[in-house]
């Protein structure tokens, strides 16, 4: 498509004028957007660019291995990759409050970026994936006076201390807009077409206390959800598809013994730029063939409900 590839080429000319001969940081979040940025700031400044996969442990199934072979196996793009899950994790041992996850998992990322930045001896610029929406939902909801629904964790002011300036290439670009320049540069579409996933990762889709246990149970759960959507044909024709792990235990029963476990919450939801959206209207079949399967297969898990709210009033995110 010309458009996206004169648009490559002007935002590559940008970068490299904005750049000059400085070094350049990248924190990849394993999301398409950030992926992007990266693979188009390689493309404008090579060398100059440092990736750092920080892997926070709260990434899906399998994603920290895609993004680590996508990069240095497909793109030959040197990866820093910081397991860091153990800091996460204790961060955010009792922390309950949404705003308060996201903030503690913004300050942390860019905690490991500073330590990194330190160890390539200093970098002048931080790239990142932000998005046009990004932007306006961070100051405000439908053009409305400065009301913070979420904070996203990739937007917003880089402490003072750090001393390096923004590059944000996607900055006007909504998300089918970001996947065509990815497919314009060569990323493998099963990457591209991937569904959004947020910055602050399965932290943000467990309400209440974020445990290794609780993330390790929603990713399972998360995975069967998934594979079956797949399995349906389905997954292209929906923005986002999610599961929940609610702080709720409920009563059951498998085979003859009481069960006492966790609710699972579903979500999937159709869109074109995440601002608003609408519910995926799965037949019942369906459905309860996906609750049959994590109820069976996930231990830890007795109920799963299907969530049918709208954007707004909803959000996508239950956090
Ligand atoms: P909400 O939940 O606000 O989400 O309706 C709108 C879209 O944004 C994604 N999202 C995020 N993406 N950092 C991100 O990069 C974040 O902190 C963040 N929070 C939400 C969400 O998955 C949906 O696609």
């Amino acid at each position: 498509d010309w458009t996206m590839a004169e648009f490559r080429a002007t935002k590559i000319a940008e970068i490299r004028e904005q750049v000059g001969d400085g070094k350049v940081i990248c924190g990849l979040s394993g999301g398409v957007d950030s992926a992007v940025a990266a693979v188009l700031i390689h493309e404008a400044i090579g060398e100059q660019l440092t990736c750092v996969f920080v892997d926070h442990g709260l990434m899906r199934q399998g994603e920290a291995e895609q993004v680590v072979s996508l990069f240095k196996g497909s793109y030959n793009i040197p990866l820093v990759h910081r397991d860091v899950e153990e800091l996460f994790l204790s961060g955010l041992a009792e922390v309950t409050d949404p705003e308060a996850k996201r903030k503690f998992i913004g300050k942390t990322f860019i905690d490991v970026f500073e330590e990194e930045a330190k160890a390539i001896g200093g970098a002048d610029f931080l790239a990142q994936g932000t998005l046009y929406p990004d932007v306006i939902e961070s100051v405000s909801f439908t053009g409305g006076p400065s009301v913070t629904i979420k904070s996203h964790h990739n937007v917003g002011g880089l402490p003072a201390r750090m001393n390096m300036k923004l590059v944000e290439p996607l900055r006007e670009l909504f998300k089918d807009e970001v996947r065509e320049l990815g497919r314009e540069l060569g990323l493998p579409e099963a990457f591209v077409g991937r569904h959004p996933f947020p910055g602050p990762g399965l932290a943000i889709r467990i309400p209440g206390e974020v445990t290794k246990e609780r993330c390790d149970i929603l990713r399972k759960a998360d995975a069967i959800y998934l594979e079956e959507i797949r399995n349906a044909g389905l997954y292209d024709a929906i923005w986002q598809a999610f599961a929940v792990l609610l702080p709720v235990k409920t009563v059951g029963v498998m085979g003859d013994a009481r069960t006492y476990d966790s609710v699972c919450g579903l979500r999937a939801v159709t869109s074109t730029d995440g601002m608003t959206a609408d519910v995926y209207p799965f037949d019942a079949t369906f459905l309860t063939n996906v609750a049959t399967r994590i109820v069976n297969e996930v231990r830890g898990i007795n109920r799963v409900v299907y969530d049918y709210t709208s954007k707004p009033p909803g959000t996508i995110e239950w956090e």
